[in-house]
């Protein structure tokens, strides 16, 4: 496999650093970036082919201030992760307008920007890698506490499919990424932000939904280490996959996706058909 130079956004705690890891295990140079450089540092320790650099993802600045120092130290950059977000919990209509904008910001806008610094220099290379982190929750979304997370992934979705028709005629190829739940700091205080309770026909509901997300925190059964090594096999492939499903718990959502489209589709075909001018 020849050497790559990653640009990963998250790397100073959950998958992300696990994904540093696995490309330098592999051989790669990295650029890893985080809102705490320091911090970004401290974890991953200094070594020639680890670049750490600050990165906001809200922040456009700070991507292309992100960018240039990763083309400054390696010359190019072949793999973009999308990989930091956050995660607002609670009923819609519990969840304030700032929230929603502070999910977006993070987990939409976030891979946006940071996007559209890197792709100048994969235009210029003529190849490159953008592998966006979404979720389960990307693909089906049909629980309760999770309208403004799956909004921001969905979101994602969309925009990388058709960005993907964008710039796959400039080599550049796209991955979208759905993990089920894996063992990180993603339902930790850090990173779980839950809505203020304040509507009284939600309280009788809201109590164990708390208390099932808090309850998921270190028993998810995803191993991080091995989600980031197969990163390292399909940023690998000749022509990486437009999506990768990183779990069996996310190929049975997906599964019941298919078959609900297909009820939905069926229900009302001649209805649906019946549309155009006659
Ligand atoms: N773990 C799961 O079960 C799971 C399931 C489905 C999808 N995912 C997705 O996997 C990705 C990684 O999540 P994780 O599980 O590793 O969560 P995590 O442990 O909470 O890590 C989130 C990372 O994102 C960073 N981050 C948050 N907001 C940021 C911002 N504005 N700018 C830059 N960095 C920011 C955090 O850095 P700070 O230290 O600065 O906060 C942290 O490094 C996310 O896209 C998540 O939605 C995770």
């Amino acid at each position: 496999m020849s050497k790559q130079v990653w640009l990963i956004t998250g790397a100073g705690r959950g998958m992300g650093v696990d994904f540093v890891r696995a490309a330098l295990a592999a051989g790669h140079s990295v650029v890893a970036s985080g809102r705490d450089r320091d911090r970004v540092s401290r974890v991953l320790g200094t070594s020639s082919d680890v670049l750490a650099v600050t990165l906001d993802v809200t922040s456009a600045a700070d991507a292309e201030a992100a960018v240039r120092a990763s083309v400054d130290r390696f010359g190019r950059i072949d793999v973009l992760v999308n990989n930091a977000a956050s995660f607002y919990a609670g009923y819609f209509e519990e969840l304030t307008p700032a929230q929603i904008d502070r999910q977006l910001a993070a987990s939409l806008i976030g891979p946006m920007n940071v996007t559209r610094a890197v792709l100048p220099v994969m235009r210029r290379q003529r190849s490159g890698h953008i592998i966006s982190i979404s979720s389960s929750a990307g693909i089906a979304a049909g629980f309760e506490f999770v309208s403004a997370y799956a909004a921001s992934k969905f979101g994602l979705e969309g925009w990388m499919e058709s960005l993907q028709a964008e710039i796959a005629p400039f080599g550049i190829a796209t991955t979208i990424v759905n993990p089920g739940f894996f063992r990180t700091e993603l339902l930790t205080e850090q990173s779980t932000n839950f809505a203020e309770p304040s509507i009284a026909d939600y309280d009788e509901r809201r109590g164990p939904l708390v208390e099932y997300w808090k309850a998921q925190n270190g028993q998810q059964s995803g191993d991080p280490a091995k989600l980031a090594r197969t990163l390292i096999t399909i940023a690998s492939e000749k022509q990486p996959p437009r999506r990768f499903i990183a779990g069996a718990d996310v190929i049975a959502t997906a599964e019941q996706k298919i078959a609900e489209l297909k009820t939905q589709i069926e229900a009302h075909r001649q209805l649906s058909n019946s549309l155009a001018f006659n």
